[in-house]
Order: structure tokens, then sequence, then C-alpha cells
């Protein structure tokens, strides 16, 4: 069989939400930008070359093909009559790699106890520590890469993934590591970050007198021992803090995302999370790519976030509704009031096995829509466009000339109708990165 690039051409939707036109701040998140009726995508070597009236796209391709020395014909239509044509969904915030489950915790919360309790007491996070420095490398990345297959079949084509169940190096690096190795051997793309900073780890938190002394060493570790490694290492693409009462404080999350900074990575944290702690605040000064979870920011963070939103690189709010619902709190993400003061938001599952062993990105819509009062169109656009823009990544999330082929057909006529069918697969065909990886 010859490997002579193809085109592809995805024909007949009864809708196409491109999502084009750049990230979405305030109001403009309400738009998804539906293409005129009889629109398709033409695709070719990974990139969309068209999104246009079906005639013009097929010319366009075969202009296309021509170009590169192809025959205009050679070309694979997909027809998506009846269906509705998007981006292919970006996961901005998860903790892919990890050892073990810990359903056990649900029974425990059921019977009065606290999150942030049960990890005090060595269990929580330090559970799925123990479990992950346990595992392989190969049953990591078999973990890795059946989640990936799930996340991919409910219509994502790239999937932030958080180190930080190792919290030393070596075992921080082997994360990274395997989390790259997935990037380049799978359909989903695998954007690495590094988390040392999501907890305090037993050992050493033994080795001193009290918490305080014990999380210091720990930050110290971070910034001197690890940063400087994951550095040369060279995977992880930005580095992410668990900014959080009782866990890492605003000043102690500053040094290590100031270090990061100094090492050339991105920055993002995990902000308010549960408490108001100015994690907010803090991703606004930085300039954070991101200001994830935020279930309870204070009015200055939001108003921080608003002042930033008017830069050329806003900071994006990352809301993960999965957590308080699965948590069972009665918590709700401000999604409105950031909606209102002109942050730009996005959605991602945080699937991990502690707060959202979620990964289906169509429930986080769903949970989005129901407990934060976000329209479809919005939760679209905070999973597409707004989530590329949460990662850096400017080369995806809508449905343009030039951008990645990352497109999703689905089995319903508009996008209204993604987060209203709760739970139900409606993924006909995922093209990532220009290949057909799912239906067709
Ligand atoms: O995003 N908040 C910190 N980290 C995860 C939970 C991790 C866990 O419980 O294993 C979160 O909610
Ligand atoms: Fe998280």
């Amino acid at each position: 069989m010859s490997d002579a690039p193809r085109g592809i051409l995805v024909t007949g939707a009864a809708e196409v939400a491109t999502c084009a036109g750049g990230l979405r701040r305030g109001s403009a998140q309400d738009d998804p930008a539906i293409a005129p009726p009889g629109t398709a995508v033409a695709c070719l070597e990974g990139r969309i070359v068209a999104v246009a009236a079906e005639p013009e796209a097929r010319d366009a391709l075969a202009a296309a093909l021509v170009e590169i020395g192809a025959s205009p014909d050679a070309c694979d239509v997909i027809d998506a009559t009846g269906s509705t044509v998007t981006p292919g969904l970006v996961d901005a915030h998860t903790h892919l790699l990890f050892g073990g489950s810990r359903e056990g915790e649900v029974a425990l919360r059921q019977r009065g106890a606290g999150y942030l309790e049960i990890l005090a007491t060595g269990g929580g996070i330090l559970a799925t520590v123990a479990a992950t420095r346990a595992a392989s490398d190969r049953e990591l990345a078999a973990h890795g890469r059946r989640w990936l297959g799930e996340m991919l079949r409910h219509g994502a084509t790239t999937v932030e993934a958080k180190s930080g169940y190792g919290l030393d190096t070596a075992t921080e690096l082997r994360l990274l590591a395997i989390a790259g190795r997935l990037a380049d051997d799978g359909s989903v793309d695998v954007i690495p970050t590094f988390l040392g900073a999501h907890a305090v780890p037993s050992e050493v938190r033994a080795a001193h007198p009290d918490a305080a002394a014990a999380t210091e060493a720990y930050v110290r570790a971070v910034i001197e021992e690890q940063l400087p490694a994951v550095a040369a290492q060279g995977v992880a693409r930005s580095v992410d803090v668990f900014c959080e009462t009782g866990v890492f404080s605003p000043d102690q999350a500053r040094r290590i995302l100031e270090a990061a900074r100094d090492q050339g990575l991105e920055i993002r944290l995990h902000a308010d999370e549960m408490a108001p702690s100015g994690g907010a605040e803090l991703a606004a000064e930085l300039g954070a790519l991101s200001a994830d979870h935020l279930g309870c920011p204070s009015a200055a963070g939001i108003g921080a976030l608003a002042a930033a939103a008017g830069s050329a690189r806003p900071v994006v709010a990352v809301l993960l509704p999965t957590v308080p619902w699965f948590l069972g709190q009665e918590l709700r993400e401000p999604a409105r009031e950031l909606i209102e003061a002109g942050v730009p938001i996005a959605i991602g599952t945080d699937f991990n096995p502690g707060t959202s062993p979620v990964p289906s990105l169509p429930l986080a819509m769903s949970v989005a829509m129901l407990r934060l009062g976000l329209t479809p169109s919005e939760v679209l656009v905070a999973t597409t466009v707004n989530a590329a823009a949460a990662l850096g990544l400017a080369d995806r999330g809508a449905l343009e000339r030039g951008r990645r082929a990352d497109l999703v057909v689905w089995d319903v006529p508009t996008h209204a109708q993604l987060p209203y069918w709760a739970g139900a697969g409606l993924v006909r065909v995922v093209i990532a990165g220009g290949r057909v990886v799912v239906g067709g």
C-alpha cells in the first residue's frame, strides 16, 4: 500500500462549530462561530487546508494535493450527514499518571471525613504516591494508554498530564518521561506538566518536627533539586503548584513558580480550590498561563484575573466542576462572575484518583452546564479554543486554515446537544493530527 499523502474531506454536517477567531473573553465566550450550512472541512498532512462551502473546500484540497505532487483526487471523504463537527477537545488539566485507585475514600467522605483531613492523615494524594512509586514504568504507561484511549473516545485530542504522584526527583522524572513517550506514540497529544509541589511526601514529613518545617524543607527540595532536573530533562512544558490552605502557601508557590520561570518553563497554578488563599491573585501577578479550579476565589482574586484579561496573554481560568460534584460539595465555581468580569474560562476534567475519576470531557461539559449555569456554546468554547490557550497552544482548538487537523464528528445535529445527553458516547469519528483515529 502506498503511503503517499491523502487528503480528508468532512462533508454533509448538520452543523460545523469552528470556534474560529482566537481566544474568547467575556460575553464573546458564548459564540462558537457556527459556519454557514453546507460547510466542509478539508485536511492535508496534519493541517486544516480549508473550512468552506463544500465545492470550494474540495477545490482547495485538490489544489493543495497538486502542490505537494499528489493526485488531486487522493482524498478520503468522511460523510458527516446529520452530525455536528467541532475542533478536537482539549483537556487542559489532568493528573493522568498514577498507580492504584481510591474508591474507598468515597465511603470515608460519606461518613463525614473531609478531603484535606484524609490527606493530613497520610491518605489521599499520599496513598496514590505510595502506589505510584511501587508501579513499574510499564504499568504506568499501560494505565496512561488506557485512560488516554478513553479520553480520545470522548473527543479529546489534546490532554495535559501532570506529574505529582512521585514527590521525589526520580519518580517525578519517571512520570514526565512516560507522559512524553505517550505523546510520541499515541493519537492523543499529551502536554506534560511538572507538579512536584502537590503534597509533602511522608518521608519528608517524618524527618521534621512539625508540618511547617517539613513543608518548607520540601519546597526547597522542589526548587533546588527537582526543578533543575526537570528543566534538564526537557519534557515538561510548565510547572504547577497545589496552592491551598494547609498544603502550599502563596509565598511558597511564588518561590517555586519564579524559579520555574527562571528555567524557561511556563507556569500554572491550582488556585483557591477549596478555600480562598490568594492563588488567583498570584496567578495574575506572575502572568501564569492558567489559574485552575477557582472553587472559591476572593473578590480581589477575580478582580486580578479581570485586570489580566485585557492583556495580550490573559490568565485563563480553568474550571474543574466535576471536582466539587464528585466530592459531594455544594461549592460552585463562580463561572458567571468570571465571564462577566471579562475573564476567559476553560473547562477540564481534572482526571485523578481522588477528586475526579472522570476521563470524559463531555461529562465535565454537562456538569459545567448544569452546576455552573454555562450555555452549551460557552462549554464548547471552554473545551476548545480557550482550553488550547490555557496550554499556550496557538496551533489548535479551532477549525481554521493552518491549524492542526484535530476534529470530532459527533452523533448529534447541534453542539447544543453535546452537554445535554449527559454521559452518552456521542463520538462518531475523531481525526487527530490529520489521521482518522476513531470511527471513519
Ligand atoms: O486537582 N488538588 C490537588 N490535586 C488533585 C487531587 C489529587 C488527588 O486527590 O489525588 C485535584 O483535585
Ligand atoms: Fe488538579
